[in-house]
């Protein structure tokens, strides 16, 4: 044998050597964030297990936290049998590190790995999940919490992530059903036959009378909107889509969160002791039922506490330039009882049979899915208002990825900043946004149904 026998002995010598000299033997890896099969118990006791596609062996995935300014940096293992990809939805990112199959990067194959590192310009409340297949991998359970931390704590006595989701299971088995299905793509979207928090059926969050909570509610479903309500618990909206308002806002009414918002909420106990406080959602059959239950043991305080603080405003929330901005127009066509006549598909106008046969239900200003060219090219810096027409039958997220954006009211009064925003039946929704990240930024219904069958399309920032 040629060259210098590496003996066990001498192996470990050298490291030690090395350790004295104060020398790393190798650069640290990033911290993995493995996708990989895992048996969890999402179904309430006495049902069966459900195999899902996790992040790191739980349903959600690992809570990522960080700090606002700082970088996130995690290494994909791909540890499923198919290839896979993480968006890290929110985030005001850098286009190479978005995640997304196809357009900001090549799929991770099975067994391989790829290396997320990116920094951090807000905080707020945000999410991961798979963007490879999303309708399948983010309802098999490739998605987790992603919570980037303000850099002076926030005044609460405690802080707390509901991820809101829905399984689609086979009570028998427990195992996923595909919703898939062409009648379910062209309608609202899969739902499920399970909700749950946190990956539980019945999420119980103990807490003590007047004790002030911040929740930080994600709606993880894959088509689910939640019209929620709280019951023994008062308090304020502080921020949406992880950005804050300018002024905590008393909460009255539901809340209403869609497909990938997220809701930030500031609530006190006011439950008596004993009592069951909690969010309750409302069903379709128009009961509510609980979404978390709070039950009040003890007291952590005589009295309630004043309003809180607003949250420190993070960077870049702006939107100017409204009068000289570039408008854009976009119908959302399609789906089942609207009539889509025809959209281009793959470079071809194709009417709705033809359409259907490709699997592809709805379109997005005459487009079908992706198309090679992007629906705008944006110079980096201007001001874009772009209306979205909602000319189906049903209602629908839409998100734009790596930039946040306004509604424009009627008045011209601007919105909260938000990356998803819900749009119904008949109804316009004008979005205004800074196109301040250069790079190629999906714009896609968050029903993921929707988005695998037609409501997807892009936008370059030059
Ligand atoms: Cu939540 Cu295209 O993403
Ligand atoms: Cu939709």
């Amino acid at each position: 044998m040629a060259g210098i026998p590496l003996s066990r002995r001498g192996f470990c010598a050298g490291l030690a050597a090395g350790a004295i000299l104060g020398r790393p033997a190798f650069a640290a890896a990033p911290t993995p964030l493995t996708a990989r099969p895992a048996t969890v118990q999402l179904a309430p006791e006495g049902y069966a297990a459900t195999k899902v596609w996790s992040y790191d062996g739980t349903v959600p995935g690992t809570t990522l936290r960080a700090k606002q300014g700082g970088r996130l940096t995690r290494r994909l293992v791909n540890e499923l049998p198919v290839p896979t990809s993480v968006h890290w939805h929110g985030i005001r990112i850098d286009n190479a590190m978005d995640g997304v199959a196809g357009l900001t990067q090549e799929p991770v194959p099975a067994g391989g790995s790829f290396d997320y590192d990116f920094v951090l310009p807000d905080a707020g409340t945000y999410w991961y999940h798979a963007h490879t297949n999303s309708m399948e991998q983010v309802a098999r359970g490739l998605s987790g919490p992603l919570i980037i931390e303000e850099a002076d704590a926030y005044d609460v006595d405690r802080d707390e992530v509901l991820m809101l989701d829905d399984w689609l299971l086979d009570p028998e088995t427990g195992a996923f059903r595909g919703g898939d299905h062409p009648v379910t793509l062209s309608h609202a979207g899969r739902t499920g036959n399970l909700v749950g928090t946190n990956g539980q059926f019945a999420f119980s969050l103990p807490a003590k009378r007047h004790e002030r909570l911040r929740l930080r509610l994600i709606n993880a479903a894959n088509a689910r909107i939640f019209v929620l309500r709280l019951a023994g618990l008062e308090g304020w909206t502080v921020a949406v889509d992880g950005m804050p308002l300018p002024e905590p806002e008393p909460l009255s009414d539901e809340l209403v969160l869609a497909p990938a918002q997220r809701i930030d909420l500031v609530v006190d106990v006011t439950a008596e002791e004993g009592e069951t406080a909690g969010l309750l959602r409302r069903d379709t059959d128009g009961t509510w039922q609980p979404q978390a239950m709070v039950p009040v043991t003890g007291q952590a305080s005589i009295a309630r506490r004043g309003v809180p603080a607003a949250l420190p405003p993070n960077p870049k929330m702006e939107v100017s330039g409204l009068k000289d901005a570039r408008r854009l127009t976009m119908a959302l066509e399609g789906g089942a009882m609207s009539g889509l006549e025809s959209a281009r598909y793959k470079g071809r106008e194709l009417g709705f049979r033809g359409l259907m046969q490709e699997g592809q239900f709805w379109a997005l200003a005459g487009q079908a899915g992706m198309a090679d060219v992007p629906f705008a090219r944006l110079s980096r810096g201007e001001t874009v208002r772009l209306g979205l027409t909602n000319q189906t039958m049903f209602p629908h997220a839409m998100h734009l990825h790596g930039m946040h954006f306004r509604t424009v009211g009627a008045d011209g009064t601007l919105g909260p900043m938000r990356d998803t925003v819900l749009t119904f039946p008949n109804e316009t929704v004008e979005i205004a946004f800074v196109a301040d990240n250069p790079g190629k930024w999906l714009l896609h219904c968050h029903m993921l149904g929707h988005a695998a069958s037609g409501m997807t399309t892009w936008i370059e920032v030059a």
